[in-house]
């Protein structure tokens, strides 16, 4: 941590809810590990805590207002909004994130989000009804396509009295993130000139124009681990069923339908130097009637299926196969051991392997093993989002000779 946030610069906005005050702690904290705060109040902001304690806490200044001409003289937003390394949003209440997602510059805070040229983290506390209102969850995954990180809130009693998502993390996960975030811009990019092929989501097998088999595949495993390889430096192709999920900053999608159409989106993706196949492809597709089929009264028409080519063993066995190659695997049961047989049967290097029995689909949480030639690594349960940095940062490792 010391090493990360030490002489970084981060700019501080400190939005109007109750969590407010634990952003006087993070001052202090960031403070300790050498980091170098600007604060920015917002006018609700201002009712849950005092400007005199954030500036006292951070030993600066605390900006509050867009029209402060004194401020204007010394520094204008424009510079403000990118003197610091990082800005950081916390608490980032429900407000501020649809006024940042409009794109809307109606007080100092959101002006300095639009005019900077930095990174964003959000750490967002709200009411877990607010949380989890379709327009703050369309809000926040408008900010995530726009390249800005926003934190899960945890889960728990919340000061309202109600129970649920929406409490602001605790500070030293804030203070991690900062410095991962801190790190993904100023770290090394050990994948830098290397090609990674990355699968994700279902596919979609048509059964007639309006008829189709899939599954519950929804794509965010795949995408948080394309994204994790992009900031290492990688060059990513991500391979992408139909899923409704924002393009990771610096990773070129293409968006596939059907298992046939992956496997030759992969195929003319290569050479690649690394393939992390995370798909969910369908293992059968039906003869596609070309009209819709109708109900007559008799039996049901038979579905005729057709076994899918397996994406990955292709890629395992192909000529041009990329020198690491890793392939998913969910089971329900004997987790392990499917997972080593599908290792060898498929020509893949390393199978991350989930037990699917837990719920994975669609959540943000994943509970994966690493199985590789020289045995398995229980990761215990995480964000799906940590699952993809370990493994990013495991291939990164592979490909410097640590691993
Ligand atoms: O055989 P199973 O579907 O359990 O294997 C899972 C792994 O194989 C995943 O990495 C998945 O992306 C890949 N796969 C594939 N093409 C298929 C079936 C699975 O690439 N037709």
């Amino acid at each position: 941590m010391r090493t990360t946030v030490q002489g970084k610069t981060i700019l501080l906005i400190v939005g109007g809810g109750i969590a407010a005050f634990k952003a006087l702690e993070l001052v202090r904290e960031l403070g300790r590990a050498g980091a170098k705060v600007l604060p920015v109040l917002t006018e609700n902001g201002a009712r849950f805590v005092t400007p005199l304690s954030l500036s006292a806490l951070a030993g600066e200044k605390v900006r509050t207002s867009l029209w402060d001409l004194e401020d204007e003289a010394a520094m204008g937003h424009i510079q403000l909004s990118r003197a610091a390394d990082l800005v950081v949003v916390c608490p980032a209440t429900a407000s501020l994130m649809a006024r940042a997602a409009a794109g809307m510059a109606d007080d100092l805070a959101t002006t300095l989000l639009l005019a900077t040229d930095k990174p964003v983290l959000m750490v967002p506390a709200m009411n877990v009804r607010m949380w989890l209102h379709p327009a703050t969850q369309r809000n926040i995954a408008t900010l995530r396509g726009d390249g800005i990180t926003v934190m899960q809130p945890d889960d728990g009693a919340m000061a309202c009295g109600e129970f649920g998502p929406g409490r602001l993390p605790e500070v030293p996960a804030i203070v991690a993130a900062i410095g991962a975030a801190i790190a993904a811009q100023f770290g090394s990019k050990p994948l830098l000139g290397r090609h990674a092929l990355v699968t994700a989501g279902p596919t979609l097998e048509p059964i007639d124009p309006v008829r189709f088999i899939s599954n519950h595949s929804s794509g965010k495993q795949g995408f948080a681990i394309a994204a994790a390889l992009a900031r290492l430096g990688a060059r990513v192709t991500l391979v992408a069923g139909p899923v409704h999920l924002a393009t990771p900053a610096g990773v070129t999608r293409i968006d596939v339908m059907t298992a046939r159409d992956m496997k030759d989106a992969c195929k003319a993706a290569l050479p690649a130097d690394i393939a992390v196949m995370v798909a969910a492809v369908a293992d059968w597709r039906a003869e596609v009637s070309p009209q819709k089929l109708k109900k007559d009264g008799s039996a049901p028409p038979p579905l005729s299926l057709t076994e899918n080519p397996d994406i990955l063993a292709g890629i395992g066995h192909h000529a041009q196969r990329p020198a690491l190659v890793v392939g998913f695997a969910a089971e329900t049961h004997d987790l392990i051991p499917h997972a080593a047989a599908k290792r060898l049967k498929k020509g893949a290097d390393w199978i991350v392997a989930n037990d699917v029995s837990e719920g994975v689909f669609g959540s943000d949480s994943n509970h994966v093993h690493l199985i590789t030639a020289t045995g398995s690594e229980d990761w215990g349960a995480q964000t799906k989002h940590a699952v993809a940095t370990t493994l990013a940062a495991r291939i990164a490792a592979h490909f410097s000779g640590s691993k």
